[in-house]
């Protein structure tokens, strides 16, 4: 892995030329507009004007008519670059805004979480189970206080390493409402990675489960963490923060239970009393950390807090998928990414929605699972990643058409550029030619959709997330951070603070000016190139930086290489994205072995297998490739931009090579592509 800083690739040049070919149309239809909470362009360009001319009017409304407040706040917000602080003075929970809101209307016996477990094998009924508003904040309040009962207080971590179950979201409302700082870490994640993230978050506590099902097997979750509080550097425990771990009866798995350390869910709850007085929290006062991956380094523990994540999750969830209390609405994404965060609990929930929750992968026990639940549960708005969409289409129509999917009325995708072609089958097949689609960009970073179409509002063009969310301003820039003319690529960075940004680097304040305010100095750097057509649509091109977006999840090329060169057969290790039509990216490695160590399939096979250890199955590569040198600059900078299009399979590798190092390495490489 080269030590010197990577230079960042020119933005915004890969996929333009395919997507100026783009130019098809789709309004929304008149019956939609009609019945959705915004109707109109003019409408929407009013309200955007004065989001952005008036940020703190605008949001000073928005947090008045839509959160339920112990103590107002005395300012709308206090930005001193990179710093914002979103209504400062004001006191508020999000449970209770998720929760105790609703319990005195008839919404309290609405179904909040329906949630369907994997079915065990073809033909057998996953579980199912229903959770009321009266029944969630029952359960919340009753783990509120295991959580007490065991030592939790304001301003701990807690770390849930679980699966996709409504435990989840409970242990999530129930952090929150005694203002516990939770810290999701997605199930796939290995022990290596767990331990990693308690040990930069100082968690005290670990919440998981005996197993969680996927694809008729059992991933061991309360094992990994077993394995993880076992490790050791430099003979100290790097997880001793953990006093406690509460594990939930999901499987018939055989766990071990450490006494004094490990407590059952079950046995826990069953002692708690169900009633848990909210805690009076700050505006600013942390509500989670979620790691996620950069261009350098180990993850990043990404800060939101309380009152302006929520502001922001419930606006976008409103607006974007047009929420309305008749709609059940399914996003598919793990409670381990952000989009389980915002748009799974904590955006539907606000609005009193109701949230469908699946446990499994969309192929098990057949490829038709999603459609079997849309149809069953009458599913009216469905949210998932163009990486789904594009494994649907290689399955084949027939799935979808054995299904009745009339009830849906909205689609919408998440995570990465949808390409064309996906969209069009999305929209023809899984909605009927009627619903409208939003591509929404945003991030971890930003908490919520930050560039969306409004369904009954914005033409749609496939393969573009169209206009900017109210509040949000961004911009497309050149190199000195002066906005580009349209159509020309560039970085996207964003010019004004918004309520659900992100608001520091858990224990890195110096990374997070590096990271996202030192590009365009005084703006949010988002490390995506875009370019903004004639009509003011931003075509999002994809990371400008070392970071692949492999089925939508975030990967740095820098942690993989880490994992490769802890092996102790590799000496050096370049990884870089392929184009993949399903994954959008696949992850390929290039490596160079210790001594006369030769590479061979069972090694290749070693490496994919330490990846998966050291990081997560999600981070395995899908290539390994064995080389006697890697191509570098005379300065020692390894030159990916030539291993990407090795990678891609240019045998014949384009651009300038002249400082390149040794040009026999890439005749030698190219070789081995043929
Ligand atoms: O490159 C962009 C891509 O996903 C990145 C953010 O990844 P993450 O923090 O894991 O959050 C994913 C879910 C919000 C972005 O920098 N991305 C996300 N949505 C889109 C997208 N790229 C193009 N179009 C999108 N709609």
């Amino acid at each position: 892995m080269s030590k010197t800083k990577r230079t960042k690739k020119a933005a915004g040049s890969d996929n333009i030329e395919s997507m100026l070919r783009e130019d098809r149309v789709f309004k929304p239809s008149k019956e939609f507009s009609k019945q959705a909470h915004i109707g109109s362009m003019a409408q929407y360009k009013k309200l955007y004007k004065r989001s952005i001319d008036d940020p703190e009017g605008f949001w000073g409304e928005q947090a008045e008519k839509e959160l339920t407040w112990f103590k107002p706040w005395s300012k709308v917000l206090q930005w001193k670059a990179p710093n914002a602080k979103w209504f400062v003075g004001g006191q508020t929970n999000v449970s209770v805004n998720c929760l105790d809101r609703f319990l005195d209307s008839e919404k309290a016996n609405q179904a909040a979480i329906i949630w369907e477990g994997e079915p065990a094998a073809p033909g057998i009924p996953g579980e199912e189970r229903t959770l009321t508003y009266r029944q969630l904040h029952r359960e919340v309040c009753q783990f509120a206080n295991v959580l007490k009962a065991r030592g939790i207080k304001k301003g701990d971590v807690v770390l849930i390493y679980m699966p996709m179950v409504p435990e989840a979201a409970v242990a999530m409302l129930a952090c929150t409402r005694i203002g516990a700082i939770h810290s999701v870490v997605f199930g796939g994640f290995s022990a290596q990675s767990v331990a990693d993230r308690i040990q930069d978050s100082q968690a005290k506590m670990v919440l998981t489960s005996d197993g969680g099902f996927r694809r008729g097997g059992v991933v061991p979750l309360k094992e990994n963490v077993d394995n993880a509080l076992k490790i050791k550097v430099k003979g100290r425990f790097i997880t001793k923060s953990i006093e406690s771990v509460i594990v939930l009866r999901r499987t018939k798995n055989k766990v071990t239970m450490k006494k004094g350390r490990d407590f059952w869910w079950h046995e826990e709850q069953a002692k708690a009393s169900a009633e848990c007085k909210p805690a009076k929290l700050n505006s600013e006062h942390p509500l989670f950390i979620l790691y996620t991956s950069g261009s350098t380094g180990k993850p990043k523990g990404i800060l939101h807090t309380t009152a302006g994540y929520l502001l922001g999750a419930k606006l976008t969830s409103k607006y974007v998928f047009d929420l309305k209390d008749n709609d059940v609405y399914w996003c598919t994404a793990d409670i381990g990414w952000i989009t389980g965060h915002s748009y799974v609990v904590y955006g539907p929930l606000a609005n009193g929605a109701t949230t469908l929750m699946y446990e499994g992968a969309p192929n098990w026990p057949g490829p038709d699972r999603f459609w079997d639940l849309v149809e069953k549960h009458r599913v009216s708005i469905l949210y998932t990643a163009p990486t789904a969409i594009r494994a649907f289409m290689k399955w084949g129509e027939e799935w979808p058409r054995k299904h009745d999917l009339s009830s849906l009325r909205l689609l919408g995708t998440v995570g990465e550029p949808i390409n064309p072609e996906a969209w069009m089958w999305y929209h023809r097949v899984i909605g009927g030619s009627r619903c409208p689609i939003v591509d929404t960009w945003w991030q971890t970073e930003t908490g919520g959709i930050m560039i969306s179409p409004l369904p009954g509002v914005t033409p749609t063009k496939p393969g573009t997330a169209t206009l900017p969310f109210f509040g949000v301003k961004p911009e497309v820039v050149d190199d000195n951070g002066k906005a580009v003319p349209k159509n020309s690529g560039g970085k996207l960075v964003v010019r004004q603070p918004w309520p659900s940004m992100l608001r520091g680097i858990w224990g890195d304040p110096k990374r997070f000016v590096e990271t996202y305010w030192s590009e365009v100095k005084g703006n949010y750097f988002t490390g995506d190139g875009c370019r903004q057509d004639k009509d003011g649509y931003f075509w999002i091109v994809g990371r400008i930086d070392d970071v692949l977006n492999v089925s939508g999840h975030r990967i740095g090329t820098a942690e993989v290489e880490s994992a490769l060169v802890s092996h102790p057969q590799v000496a050096e290790a370049a990884v870089v994205g392929r184009p993949d039509e399903i994954k959008g990216q696949a992850l390929v490695a290039f490596v160079t072995l210790k001594g006369s160590n030769k590479g061979n399939k069972k090694l290749l096979e070693e490496l994919r297998q330490h990846v998966g250890k050291e990081i997560g199955p999600v981070a395995k590569p899908d290539n390994v490739r064995f080389a006697d040198a890697l191509p570098k600059t005379r300065s020692g900078k390894i030159m990916r931009r030539l291993l990407k299009q090795i990678a891609a399979g240019n045998v014949e590798v384009q651009g300038d090579t002249s400082t390149l190092e040794d040009a026999n390495v890439i005749a030698q490489l190219s070789k081995d592509a043929s």
